[in-house]
This record gives C-alpha cells, sequence and structure tokens, in this order.
C-alpha cells in the first residue's frame, strides 16, 4: 500500500489500480475534471496547512491515475523546494529540476524526468537553494506553468504546507485549481481555516479539501466540493509512522481516537471481505 512510502519506497511499485484510495482518486478526478469543461484545468496544485498531511502521496496519486487510467500526458512537478520528495518516490534523479528552471539555467526540456509510465514525467525540485522561497518570482512561473501546459495535458503540482512558509500562497496564482489536503485527526479546524484565508486572499481557485485518513474521524469540509479518500495502511504502519514523527498524538482527542480504532477495524474488514 502507498503508506509504506515511509522510506522513501517508489510510490510506482505499491500503485494498486483496485485498491480503495485508487477509486477514490479517480473520483476526485473525475469531479475535477468536470468542472474543467467550464473552467480550464490544465494545472493543479496540492497543498495543507502543515506537513505531513500527504500532499506529497495525494498529487502523486492524482497524477498517477490520470496518467495510467485516463491517459493523459501528465507532469509531476515537486515544488516544495524545502523538502523535495517526489524524486524519491518516482526514482529520478532530483537535479536538475524547478529550482534551475526558475534560476534561468535550464530548460524545461532539459530537466524533464522520464518514469516508468510512458505518460508520465517528473519535473523534480533540483538543486537546494539557501533561500529557496526567493526563486518563487511570479513571472517565471507564470511562463513555467504556460510552457508545461503546452507540453503536458496535465500539470500536478507539489506544493509545500501553507502556514510555514509563503510558497504555495505564489505558487496558487499561477495555476488553475488548488486541492487542499486535510488529514482528518490531524489537522486542527483553526489551522485548517487559518491555510484556506491564506489562499482566498490571494484570490487562489480553491477547488475543494482532500480529506486524507477519512476513515478515522468524521469528515470536516468546505468549499464548493468535498472531496475524500479512505485512510490507507495498517494499523502497525500508521503507528509505526507516528513513532517516527516523533510520538505526535493524532489531535482529534480522545473521542476520535476512540471512533478512529472502529472505523479503521471497519474499513480493514471491508477490504479484505471486497
Ligand atoms: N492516509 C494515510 N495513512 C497512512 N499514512 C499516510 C497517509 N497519508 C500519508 N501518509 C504517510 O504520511 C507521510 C507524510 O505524507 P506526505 O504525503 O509526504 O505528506 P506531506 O507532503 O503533506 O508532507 C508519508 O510517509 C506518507 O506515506
Ligand atoms: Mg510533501
Amino acid at each position: 500500500m502507498v503508506a509504506k512510502d515511509k522510506q522513501n519506497r517508489p510510490i510506482y511499485q505499491d500503485f494498486d489500480p483496485e485498491a480503495p484510495e485508487t477509486t477514490e482518486f479517480r473520483r476526485i478526478f473525475t469531479r475535477i475534471s468536470r468542472r474543467g469543461q467550464t473552467e480550464k484545468m490544465r494545472s493543479l496544485l496540492f497543498t495543507s496547512s502543515e506537513r505531513g498531511e500527504g500532499k506529497t502521496t495525494s498529487a502523486s496519486m492524482f497524477a498517477m491515475v490520470a496518467a495510467l487510467h485516463q491517459g493523459l500526458r501528465v507532469c509531476l512537478v515537486d515544488a516544495d523546494l524545502h523538502r523535495p520528495r517526489i524524486d524519491k518516490l518516482f526514482e529520478v534523479s532530483k537535479e536538475p529540476g524547478l529550482a534551475e528552471i526558475l534560476g534561468e539555467e535550464l530548460s524545461i526540456e532539459a530537466a524533464l524526468k522520464a518514469t516508468r509510465h510512458e505518460t508520465l514525467q517528473v519535473l523534480p525540485a533540483g538543486g537546494r537553494r539557501p533561500f529557496p522561497s526567493e526563486l518563487l518570482i511570479p513571472d517565471r512561473l507564470a511562463a513555467t506553468f504556460s510552457r508545461l501546459k503546452l507540453l503536458f495535458d496535465l500539470v500536478v503540482v507539489d506544493a509545500p504546507p501553507l502556514l510555514p512558509v509563503s510558497d504555495p500562497a505564489v505558487l496558487s496564482r499561477e495555476v488553475d485549481g488548488v486541492a487542499m489536503v486535510v488529514r482528518a485527526g490531524r489537522t486542527q479546524r483553526d489551522v485548517a481555516l487559518r491555510a484556506k484565508k491564506i489562499l482566498d486572499d490571494v484570490g487562489a481557485n480553491l477547488l475543494g479539501a482532500i480529506v486524507n485518513n477519512a476513515d478515522d474521524v468524521l469528515p470536516y469540509y468546505y468549499g464548493h466540493s468535498y472531496y475524500q479518500y479512505s485512510g490507507y495502511g495498517s494499523d502497525a504502519e500508521r503507528s509505526e509512522k507516528e513513532k517516527e514523527e516523533g510520538g505526535r498524538a493524532p489531535r482529534g482527542g480522545d473521542a476520535a481516537s476512540g471512533r478512529s480504532a472502529k472505523a479503521r477495524s471497519r474499513a480493514r474488514a471491508s477490504r479484505s471481505s471486497g
């Protein structure tokens, strides 16, 4: 399952076309492309309030579904210049990439990386810079995204979180739509609302929320659309991960954790029976 990527395991190795989360991403894709008939939805950015909510996982899953199931020519861009991870998940070199393109050292074509899927290419983050946010100059971003849209049917952008850095706010103005990932049982409501306000203030086209780990607690949603995909990964993997992240307990409180255990066993039961 995808959650095993905590060791940066290549995400496509675990990509299961029949898995519940893949199905959810197909639904998300359908809903977003329906909107695309009226507004041009050719570049889509994934962000969230904080770290570890599932932006990279969601962007990768979405890109794979669009490329593998819908047959679109897709470019997955690692625009998290602070904590890039797409290169590891897709086993491509990290450099050169977006940093070099924005630094005007390289053409886009020279930085694109092929993946094992013919329809999916990756634009990795590129070389580490001391002040990566300074590379995000609106004119250059606009030029980069319009070139990418000429080369691909769909551009999927994995962005950093909204609260710690200004990057996603800047990036979100240069894409056609923004999806905000909310990790159920972890993202606090006021934190999510603060992040949403940042997007609203810059006039981002916020399409809706993707609720990650939605089996765990009651879904929280806002906006025009409501996207959801169920949690994945076994309990063992999950608690391993929690340990890895410094034992950070889910913020949902006792009631939420109680519900979560039940919901998880329900999810397991339905998976094993299906
Ligand atoms: N629903 C989930 N269940 C279990 N693990 C998850 C889930 N979503 C994400 N993860 C794991 O959490 C970690 C952080 O996810 P990631 O997508 O990198 O978050 P972000 O990009 O928002 O920082 C990764 O190890 C990922 O595999
Ligand atoms: Mg990430």
